[in-house]
């Protein structure tokens, strides 16, 4: 290189180093001079995050005044620019305003519900989804959603299961960090990023019974184990914001929660976004009773570093009086203001406040697209008997029977507030335009209206079933029966689904159920009158067409279940990653109570931890998915025998397509710490991998495990990687029976 240009480049990368620096420099200073030129008015005008659908409320009027933080819930795009006009130019500072919306899992492009996503086990497509998401909706000028949703849930009776990503720790914090980064992509302030807001912060899936709202109580060691990582890996990723719980936890309602706010997230973690009450959560300490009134709710809120209140308006009533009574400090004002001018700096609003993509790309070709591969990689094929999938080319009749074939509104799941059905394409219109190009004749019958129908007359159902060669059955649930506050109590298929199916065995025709639903459903009472079960969860706009490759067989399943099904709704929670306890039940150990002799003695059964009528096992673990093809797991080997605690674990195995088909299947590995100064979990998931075969081939796997991946909370509450043995398990699912052994030492 000559040396005029190495100089050149050298005085280059010196002056853009210095321009950096000056420019973080300057953005701090301005966040700083801003706040020292702000009124104590307008600073908690910042802590205000109104709804756009007030109408009590002169939202124009205080947004010029500056006594507005963010809205939430406006979609009008003329609306939002004209609202963020009045801030940046009729304001006094022109504070620009941040705009939100519940893109849960898509704005127009609906994706598969969360749940049904996590079944990919793919990191990869579920930060492209939110990416896709996020450019949607930034296309009227939204710049903040709020998603990932990372509660970790056990019980399928909660309706908001149908938001998280399952009852798995590791997988609900890899795909929940996918996500912020999808949403926010590498840089904030770019036209398309938008501010994440991880919720529900915390333990929110934990709701007794699984009710929504419900109490939570949970021991501390488990709410750091279990329900607290999935939080930190998302706010390791950059979530510029986070969500408090409804839910009081051991006593303490979420949103005035010191312990969790002040003490874990902003001390331990050193959180630098800002905190987001949920809906009326401030207000709501009043009627948990832990506040006496809305004055004190404010306080107890932002004392315990809730930053911004959502749609109700206690701090904007009572911070100034609270402050002139010394029951809070300027300093804690401050630092939420602080840290609500920052994420807004960040997402570049005060350069470009009304930054916004092309609305061209809403809905198109490529997001559907992707939409399409996300519903395909998010079923889980449950059952396959006699090959009854896919279709085979022999099949001249199909009879598709159901309520949920022919659904567009169903398919999409809960929280799509910007989904429309009419761009939604149902199982029934593209498995005719299948039959059409197959030449395979189709009857159509709906058979109930809908997934509650109470009707029990199926004569015109069992009438096409008789014509034709194969039934394919769509039954589960309408969107609206999952979701926030959603919860059942029974969830056995509603409505009278099961006495369908029963009617539709009965003509002897093979019967493959498709299942969509928003949670776990209790299959067994209807598992023997199905010979497939495909489930496909609530897939979003493209179910259709994935569900008809599905069974058509131009793909294979992949999908993994996230969490379990339990057999019935009285073992719940049923969770892989139970502790084994001091009487574990074991295949011998476990008597029916229809197997038990008359007047037997009370201890001749044997006493272990299993139900008497249902066991101890799920229907299907989690983990567990079938594929059209078969695969083989052998040669596991480890690297090392003894790793020391800063060290990894390297693993490596055989996985062979035994099949006739391609196929992926999702290799996973649980590792079990065998004993521990606390009791351990049987077995954890700690890694998993996508791993597309074809016919025939094999791969060897490799994975690679730190040992700080193993950690837990101690009895003294610190988090500790133990000396000791420890077994890995790997295989297709949780009930993997290829097993080695390692140990960590004290180095
Ligand atoms: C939900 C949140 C949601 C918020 C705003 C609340 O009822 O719990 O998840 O983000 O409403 O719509």
């Amino acid at each position: 290189m000559c040396k005029r240009l190495f100089i050149l480049i050298l005085l280059t990368t010196i002056t853009s180093a210095t321009v950096m620096g000056q420019k973080s420099q300057e953005m701090d200073n301005s966040v700083e001079s801003l706040l020292a030129r702000m009124t104590l008015e307008e600073k908690i005008g910042q802590l205000a995050l109104r709804n756009g659908w007030t109408y009590n409320y002169d939202i124009d009027e205080n947004v010029k005044k500056g006594n507005v933080g963010a809205i939430l819930n406006e979609t009008n795009p003329e609306r939002i620019a004209q609202l963020q006009k009045m801030a940046v130019e009729d304001s006094r500072l022109g504070i620009p305003l941040m705009f939100a919306r519940d893109v849960i899992h898509g704005y127009k492009t609906i994706f598969p519900i969360p749940l049904a996503m996590a079944c990919s086990f793919d990191e990869v497509l579920v930060e492209k989804a939110a990416r896709v998401s996020a450019m949607e909706a930034a296309s009227i000028g939204l710049n903040w959603t709020y998603s990932p949703m990372v509660d970790v849930c056990r019980d399928p009776r909660w309706g908001r299961i149908a938001e998280g990503f399952g009852e798995d720790t590791w997988l609900t914090s890899v795909l929940g960090a996918a996500m912020v980064r999808g949403y926010q992509g590498d840089d904030l302030s770019k036209p398309g990023s938008i501010a994440a807001c991880v919720k529900h912060y915390a333990a929110y899936g934990a709701a007794e019974g699984g009710r929504d709202y419900n109490t939570v109580t949970v021991p501390e060691n488990e709410l750091r184990d279990v329900f607290l990582p999935p939080f930190k890996a998302c706010t390791d990723a950059g979530s510029a914001t986070i969500m408090t719980a409804f839910n009081e936890i051991n006593g303490i309602p979420a949103t005035g929660n010191e312990f969790l706010l002040k003490t874990i997230l902003l001390g331990e973690w050193n959180y630098p976004g800002f905190v987001v009450s949920d809906w009326a959560s401030v207000e709501q300490l009043v009627v948990h009773g832990y506040s006496e009134n809305r004055k004190e709710a404010a306080r107890a809120s932002l004392s315990a570093g809730c930053h911004m209140e959502m749609a109700t308006t206690c701090y904007d009533e009572e911070l100034k009086s609270l402050l002139s009574e010394n029951g809070i400090s300027i300093e804690m004002i401050d630092d939420a203001v602080r840290r609500i001018l920052k994420i807004k700096k960040d997402l570049g609003l005060f350069e470009n406040p009304y930054k916004k993509t092309d609305p061209e790309l809403v809905l198109s070709d490529d997001h559907k697209q992707l939409a399409k591969e996300a519903a395909i990689k998010s079923c889980v094929l449950l059952k396959n008997s006699n090959q009854t999938l896919p279709i085979s080319k022999t099949i001249k009749t199909v009879a598709v029977i159901g309520p949920l074939a022919d659904a567009p509104h169903e398919q999409l799941g809960t929280w799509i507030f910007d989904g429309n059905k009419k761009d939604a394409v149902s199982s029934l219109a593209a498995l005719q335009e299948w039959a059409t190009q197959n030449k395979v004749e189709l009857i159509y019958e709906r058979a109930l209206k809908n997934s509650r129908d109470l009707s029990v007359d199926f004569s015109e159902a069992v009438e096409a079933a008789g014509k034709a060669d194969l039934v394919l059955c769509f039954l589960g649930e309408e969107s609206i029966l999952s979701g926030e506050s959603h919860s059942r109590a029974d969830i056995n298929l509603p409505g009278s689904q099961h006495q369908l199916l029963e009617e539709l065995n009965k003509t002897g025709k093979p019967i493959a159920a498709i299942i969509q639903a928003g949670r776990p459903i209790t299959l067994e009472p209807v598992l023997d009158y199905c010979d497939a079960i495909l489930y496909a969860w609530h897939g979003g706009s493209m179910a259709g067409p994935a569900i008809t490759d599905l069974l058509t067989g131009k793909v294979a399943p992949s999908g993994k279940l996230p969490v379990s099904f339990p057999r019935h709704v009285g073992q719940i929670p049923i969770h892989y990653n139970h502790k084994r306890g001091g009487k574990p039940a074991t295949e011998q150990s476990f008597v029916h109570m229809n197997d038990i002799p008359e007047e037997a003695a009370q201890l001749s059964v044997g006493n272990t931890s299993h139900y008497l009528d249902y066991g101890y096992k799920p229907l299907y673990t989690f983990g567990y998915g079938l594929s059209y093809s078969t695969f083989e797991y052998s040669k596991l080997e480890l690297h090392e025998s003894k790793i020391g605690k800063e060290q990894s674990i390297t693993l490596q195995f055989e996985l062979k397509n035994t099949g006739t088909v391609d196929a992926v299947e999702i290799a996973q590995c649980y590792i079990q710490d065998l004993f521990g100064s606390r009791t351990r979990p049987v077995k954890e998931l700690k890694d998993f991998k996508r791993v597309h075969l074809k016919a025939g081939e094999s791969k060897i796997i490799r994975m690679e495990i730190p040992a700080s991946r193993l950690a837990f909370h101690n009895q003294r509450m610190e988090q500790v990687v133990e000396a000791g043995t420890f077994k890995v398990y790997v295989g297709g699912n949780a009930n993997a029976q290829m097993t080695a052994e390692f140990e960590i030492i004290t180095k």
